[in-house]
């Protein structure tokens, strides 16, 4: 439509915020954000602002009602309509335009997913590319916003992705991320737990490609074929995002997770039998319901166990619709963030000791970008997504080359 990426937002005529329903946290964002935002109309009275995305997708017209000054709200199924939304502000002046997800637990999923990949996306950094393979989630964690806001699972073509990503292997993409809230249930031409391995297995053989990432996995879904497929498909990179939640079986159970601490642990004794030093990295949630002092510490006790390479770790934030928000809330904010605060600093001590073993060692990086911290340097990846700093000719950035790690810090080589 003639729009082309403003410099600063104070050039923009067009912002767009893609928003996030997962925290409560991220939801208050927005608005201080909005807030922020709104003072660049007085000086540009013609600027547009839309809110699009998960919470716009659960607030609809609420949205324009708490902040006026934005013009458009669009939700999670109707990315793609964004042109004809623009077209219809010129006539309109403000419009909220979100598709009616019809969804209950136990009732009806057929609802109206829209064509969710029909996008013509324009991608910027040359090497690395995240690839929608599905969208939407059945899984229903009692904690967890996303089926409600991204709708059921649904699935692209086989087809439409691999043509995807060798198209991006012609523009000179190196590395592709598979992006699905549960890409072990990617449902492909048979329509059986196996199809995710099948798509691994042909964008494996894609020239060009030199590295296959994928997020995330669901424990309960893993399969011993998909480790195979990890270990033996060459273009694959041995790292997995696994999120565990609790090392507690009481909490994962109230989770809704439908596994327990030792299912989680046999797979990833598995996994690292068949693919020794492969990168591990999970999620983690502190302060549900009812986490009671024994429970946290079967936590702490897992993460100690199974030794992540790295973590993502959160307060519990109550979010509408879910279950577990009928569970009565034990912990305070402040006993949350005492866990957490426990919790990060045990984790950067077992991250730290990891990287500090790969010391001496030679690894495959793909080289990035200059560092943003320091510019001399350059910066890219290992195998199992760790992160690497070192000096080197910009003219590097994009080849794999080989670096000998010098020293291991808490969050990089
Ligand atoms: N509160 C805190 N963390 C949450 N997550 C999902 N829902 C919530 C919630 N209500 C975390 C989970 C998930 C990650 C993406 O966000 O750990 O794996
Ligand atoms: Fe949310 Fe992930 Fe559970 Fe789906 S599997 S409900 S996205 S936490």
């Amino acid at each position: 439509m003639g729009f082309a990426k403003a410099d600063e937002p104070g050039e923009a005529e067009l912002i767009l915020l893609n928003t996030c329903s997962i925290r409560e946290k991220s939801e208050q964002k927005v608005f201080s954000e909005i807030g922020r935002i709104k003072k660049l109309k007085s000086k540009n009275p013609n600027l547009i602002i839309g809110v699009c995305g998960c919470i716009a997708q659960r607030e609809k017209e609420k949205i324009i009602e708490r902040a006026p000054e934005v013009d458009l709200v669009f939700g999670t199924l109707n990315f793609s309509k964004l042109p004809e939304f623009l077209k219809e502000l010129e006539i309109k002046g403000k419009i909220t335009r979100v598709e009616t997800l019809i969804r209950q637990k136990t009732g009806n999923e057929a609802i109206n997913p829209s064509q969710p990949f029909s996008l013509n996306i324009k991608r910027e950094n040359g090497i690395k590319a995240c690839v929608t393979i599905m969208e939407g989630c059945n899984n229903f964690c009692s904690y967890c916003v996303v089926p409600y806001v991204r709708g059921p699972e649904r699935s692209r073509l086989e087809e439409e992705i691999v043509g995807e990503i060798k198209n991006l292997a012609q523009e000179g993409f190196k590395e592709v991320t598979l992006l699905g809230q549960n890409v072990n249930s990617y449902k492909g031409k048979t329509g059986n737990g196996n199809d995710f391995v099948r798509l691994l297995e042909r964008v494996n053989e894609i020239d060009g490609i030199e590295r296959i990432r994928f997020v995330t996995s669901h424990p309960k879904d893993f399969s011993t074929e998909l480790i195979n497929a990890l270990a033996s498909l060459p273009k694959v990179c041995e790292h997995l995002h696994l999120p565990i939640q609790s090392g507690s079986d009481r909490i994962l159970k109230l989770m809704n997770r439908r596994y327990t601490a030792n299912e989680y642990k046999d797979k990833v004794n598995i996994l690292r039998d068949k693919i020794p030093g492969v990168g591990l990295t999970t999620d983690i949630i502190v302060g549900f319901p009812g986490e009671t002092q024994k429970d946290y510490e079967d936590t702490l006790k897992i993460l100690e166990e199974v030794t992540f390479d790295s973590i993502y770790s959160f307060k519990y934030s109550p979010r509408p619709q879910t279950d577990a928000l009928n569970l009565k809330e034990t912990l305070s904010d402040e006993e949350k963030s005492d866990r957490l605060f426990k919790l990060q600093n045990l984790q950067k001590s077992i991250t730290l000791k990891k990287n500090k073993a790969e010391e001496e060692k030679i690894k495959e990086v793909l080289v990035e970008s200059e560092s943003v911290k320091s510019p001399d340097k350059l910066t890219g990846r290992t195998r199992e997504n760790r992160v690497v700093n070192f000096e080197g000719d910009r003219s590097l950035i994009g080849k794999t080359i080989k670096v000998k790690i010098k020293k291991g810090y808490s969050n990089s080589l």
